[in-house]
């Protein structure tokens, strides 16, 4: 998968792209690119936001400095493009991320995030170069660029090769395999821990029981909401 994030501040993402399983979706093939719309913008001394009409606080972003980042991305008039290709706005008010839009996304060879900032998008970007708004919350942030991190994450994590052991992504919390459910507990040395006791049934070593405790515990979880 491609996925290019437009961002108006790409060095928020050299920490991200560090981390081991972002690393070993890049080294398995996949691609995260950053592309900032203050180098593209049509604008004088890089201006790509403006202040809202009606009055308000704050700064919203151009639909043109968009369109024009867009463009010189994809080579194509975007509202367009948009036919071809997923472009998800990052916005408080979008549709909430969980475990099936992630799948949903994560089917996409090629992804594209928009990262707002300041007071958030020009309606227009929204309507006429997205097709889809996602949220990770209803809680508000500074940007976007840690919803578009979060995406990312969730994203890459699904595909072949991010994982040390892809057995990992199959069987976790709210996926298919649990039922949309989250995952059971896990538990590692020391089986006692100031009289804390790891479940016998997980020392017993009869993999079937295991299994239907693990699946009960699942269900007793619930999906967390
Ligand atoms: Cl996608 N953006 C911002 N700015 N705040 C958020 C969010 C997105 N999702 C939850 N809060």
């Amino acid at each position: 998968m491609r996925i290019d994030v437009f961002t108006l501040f790409p060095e928020a993402f050299d920490w991200f792209a560090r981390q081991r399983h972002i690393a070993n979706a890049l080294a398995a093939g996949h691609e995260l690119h950053l592309v900032n719309p203050r180098d593209t913008t049509p604008l004088s001394a890089g201006q790509v936001d403006d202040t809202p009409f009606g009055g308000g606080a704050g700064m919203v972003l151009r639909v043109d400095v968009m369109e024009a980042a867009l463009r010189a991305r994809y080579g194509a008039d975007p509202v367009e493009e948009r036919g071809r290709r997923r472009v998800v706005a990052l916005t408080p008010g979008g549709r909430l991320l969980d475990d099936a839009l992630v799948d949903e996304l994560a089917t996409e060879p090629e992804l594209t995030l928009l990262s707002g900032r300041y007071e958030g998008f020009d309606e227009r970007i929204l309507e006429h170069l997205c097709t889809d708004r996602v949220s990770i919350g209803r809680y508000v942030l500074a940007g976007g660029e840690l919803p578009a991190m979060v995406v990312c994450d969730a994203v890459l994590r699904k595909l072949p090769g991010a994982l040390g052991d892809p057995d990992s992504a199959v069987e976790e919390s709210f996926s298919a395999a649990l039922d949309g459910n989250a995952e059971y507990p896990h538990y590692t040395r020391p089986a006692d821990w100031r009289g804390h006791r790891v479940p016998d049934v997980l020392l017993s070593g009869h993999h079937g029981r295991i299994r239907e405790w693990r699946l009960a515990q699942s269900r007793s979880r619930g999906r967390g909401d």
